[in-house]
């Protein structure tokens, strides 16, 4: 049976994921969805298995992942799954938008929908788990995975979890922040402690980032991933005062040079 997982990821949470259920299927294509950003028209994948991956922003879809998924025509598809992971809630209200979006475009929905809980990486409001709570959220993520890549495996179709009370919220907060999204990164600064390294600019999905005098300079079509400031070595990026003192973060299995690849530049 032939696979495709989509994904996308910003400290690596999503995309360790998907490797983890990639190697689990066997024959598995695992695409970055970054680079389709710089194509237009439709996307109609051949594979037997379909699966999206990738995290939940304000309680639905990063807004590349949301266009990507309008363009995919899956008609032909027998099995379409999602895995979303996230930090803390709205994880079936994004579900639930990328189901209705395949529904408007291919006329069907997914086979099966499931989220991950996993250590939140929204920096811009709080600092990220670090030590035993990190541990204890990634291996009890290990074991949902599994339970989750065996019902992928046996292609099982399983009603979407719903929340009225999420969606409600959903309508509320994710249109706020899909108008502003790609200018928040008008917060980021960076410091004197910058080293030129240029990682910043390799790991972001996005390609924002340009090194303008060996610094960093954000363009405004950011996603919002968090991607600059988790991953820089030096911790020189920040976005307002308070990230200054709090620990940054990067999925422990995966490298950087993973989260370089996964713009699909480099390939
Ligand atoms: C901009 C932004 C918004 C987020 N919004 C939510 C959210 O609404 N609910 C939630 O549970 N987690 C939220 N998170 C946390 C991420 O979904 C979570 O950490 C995810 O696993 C990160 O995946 P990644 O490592 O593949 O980027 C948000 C993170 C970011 C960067």
């Amino acid at each position: 049976m032939k696979n495709t997982i989509y994904f996308f990821t910003g400290t690596g949470n999503s995309l360790a994921t998907a490797k983890k259920i990639a190697a689990s299927l066997g024959d598995c294509d695992l695409v970055p969805i970054a680079p389709y950003q710089k194509t237009s028209g439709d996307i109609v994948p051949s594979s037997d298995r379909v699966g999206i991956v990738c995290p939940v922003y304000f309680t639905g879809l990063p807004a590349m992942v949301a266009s990507f998924v309008a363009r995919l025509d899956l008609t032909g598809v027998p099995y379409v799954f999602s895995v979303l992971t996230y930090g803390g809630g709205g994880e079936k209200s994004a579900l639930s938008q990328v189901d209705g979006i395949l529904r408007k475009r291919s006329g069907r929905g997914l086979s099966a929908g499931y989220s991950v809980l996993m250590p939140g990486n929204y920096v811009l409001m709080y600092e990220p788990p670090t030590g035993e709570k990190k541990e204890m959220l990634l291996s009890t993520a290990d074991v949902k995975l599994q339970r989750i890549t065996d019902d992928i495996l046996q292609c099982k179709e399983l009603p979407l979890p719903r929340s009225l009370l999420w969606w409600l919220l959903h309508i509320l907060v994710y249109p706020w922040f899909i108008t502003r999204v790609h200018t928040k990164d008008r917060k980021f600064s960076v410091s004197d402690t910058c080293t030129s390294c240029g990682i910043c600019a390799s790991v972001c999905p996005a390609g924002n980032i340009e090194l303008v005098e060996k610094k960093p300079v954000w363009k405004h079509h950011c996603e919002l991933c968090c991607g600059c400031i988790h991953l820089c070595p030096e911790r020189a990026i920040q976005a307002g005062k308070k990230t200054t003192g709090w620990g940054r973060y990067r999925n422990p299995e995966v490298t950087i040079q993973d989260l370089q690849l996964k713009r699909g530049n480099e390939q």
